[in-house]
């Protein structure tokens, strides 16, 4: 009998991918996908400590499982991994006794045992004995992961995980631990597998995926141009980059290799010299400004987005006069904002001068207008244009396919199903608030 797992994920991309690793490194024990935590054997959360509000979720979302797990007479094994978890996993044990596995995100190609570990305890004490792992291991978990197996045509990959920038914000470092980068032999033949699978887009993931080095010092814009001679692989897409790794070299792979798509998230926080010196971004508003023309002049049609932060500690009016005036200069689409929230353990937690809530607010309301506002004027400018879109998602009624532009912009196709998982041309005929609508000019690729 097949059991099923419900895995909830929250946070960043990684943790879509790990969460999809994880359900493969649990599927030789007989663990297909589920569809509901009601109708599960075993539940995971994939949890996200980057802010407050995303921590509180798990609380919440526990409340519910233990409620589940009653009704079901203890038949459901609860596990929470990801960063809350290697952050507060004793607070998680202690506060939901009810869970069954607390692991990290490093060590979840352990997950097997830890299942029978649990497994064995809820038999010998009818609960209680619950497995915590939280290490950092010294052989990286990449090395004893299953094959990976493809969900649809395009396909996360992660090459890169950790973090040694600390920003005075940011929890990355702590519950990710120090930078890593995978082999490239590993990657290519990862990416390799996908692609033998179908999969036509390839996105690359790390927390700074840009710090990516190979073993023997080979940059990350060689790993691109290795990776882009992969026959059947037509798109290739990495996030998140940090400005300080943005050699010249990955800058050129954007004009060279037409695999690559016009789309880059450069998250650049602040434009205050002052806001980006106390974030400890190790880099000056120039300095970006300079990188954007570098890429612009390599790549003419790049869209580029960013993150902002608005009221960190001691940001002044000026400050974020000085953002709203970058965000003016450079010109971003689909971009993200948010309110400053004091993580534990971080420097800027304990800075004085935090801004007041209705502030922030305000700020975040100003910018996430001018943010949108850039986003509108892109959609608006792509109204007859023809590109290409991976139609990898269902749309909202019977016949209809979304996928991604090369600007990363949701396209809806109607009456398209036979194209499911395809490549294809479109011209866009509408544009609507989160989503341009395409027609059909030719299929380009057929794949099954
Ligand atoms: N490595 C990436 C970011 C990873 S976290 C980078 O360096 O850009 C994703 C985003 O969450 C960040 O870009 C930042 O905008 C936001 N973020 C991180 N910590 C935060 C905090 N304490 N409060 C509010 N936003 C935060
Ligand atoms: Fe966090 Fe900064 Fe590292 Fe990005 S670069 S993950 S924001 S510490
Ligand atoms: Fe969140 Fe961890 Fe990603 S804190 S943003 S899930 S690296």
């Amino acid at each position: 009998m097949t059991k099923k797992l419900f895995v909830k994920t929250y946070g960043c991309q990684m943790n879509v991918y790990d969460s999809a690793r994880m359900a493969d490194v649990l599927a030789p024990l007989g663990y297909g996908p589920g569809d509901s935590p009601e109708d599960a054997d075993m539940v995971i959360l994939n949890t996200c400590h980057i802010r407050e509000k995303a921590s509180e979720k798990v609380f919440s979302e526990l409340g519910r499982l233990r409620q589940i797990k009653t009704e079901k007479d203890g038949g459901l094994i609860i596990a929470v991994a990801g960063c809350v978890a290697q952050a507060e996993g004793e607070e998680i044990l202690r506060r939901a006794p009810f869970v069954d596995i607390v692991l990290g995100p490093q060590t979840y190609h352990r997950l097997p045992e830890m299942v029978a570990q649990a497994s064995r305890a809820a038999l010998a004490n009818g609960n209680g004995g619950a497995v915590l792992d939280t290490e950092f291991p010294i052989e990286p978990k990449f090395d004893h992961l299953p094959e990976p197996r493809a969900d649809g045509p395009a396909a996360f990959l992660s090459v890169q995980e950790g973090c040694d920038k600390f920003c005075t914000f940011c929890v990355v470092p702590y519950t990710r631990g120090g930078e890593y980068s995978r082999p490239s032999q590993a990657i290519l033949d990862e990416a390799k597998k996908l692609v033998d699978q179908g999969v036509v887009e390839i996105t690359l993931l790390g927390q700074n995926v840009n710090a990516w080095h190979g073993d023997d010092g080979k940059s990350f814009g060689w790993l691109i141009r290795q990776l882009a001679k992969l026959d059947g692989l037509e798109r290739i897409r990495f996030t998140t980059s940090h400005p300080r790794d943005m050699d010249d070299d990955l800058i050129d792979a954007h004009g060279e290799v037409k695999k690559l798509m016009p789309f880059l998230h450069l998250p650049v926080q602040a434009g205050s010299n002052r806001m980006l010196e106390a974030m400890n971004r190790r880099h000056d508003r120039d300095f970006y400004f300079g990188l954007v023309d570098k890429l612009r002049a390599a790549r003419p049609d790049l869209a580029l987005s960013s993150d902002f932060i608005v009221g960190f500690p001691g940001e002044t009016d000026a400050d974020f006069a000085d953002t709203l005036d970058l965000v003016r200069r450079v010109g971003f689409v689909n971009t993200y904002s948010f309110k400053y929230s004091a993580r534990p353990g971080t420097p800027a937690a304990i800075m004085p001068n935090q801004v007041d809530e209705a502030v922030k607010e305000a700020r975040l309301a100003q910018l996430m207008d001018l943010l949108q506002e850039q986003t509108n004027h892109f959609n608006q400018n792509c109204l007859g244009m023809e590109m290409a879109v991976v139609l990898d998602r269902q749309g909202k009624y019977p016949g209809q396919l979304i996928g991604r532009s090369p600007y990363m912009q949701p396209v809806h196709v109607d009456n398209v199903a036979h194209l499911a998982g395809h490549l294809v041309n479109v011209r866009i005929s509408e544009i609507h608030p989160r989503s341009l609508k395409g027609e059909i000019i030719e299929a380009e690729r057929m794949r099954a």
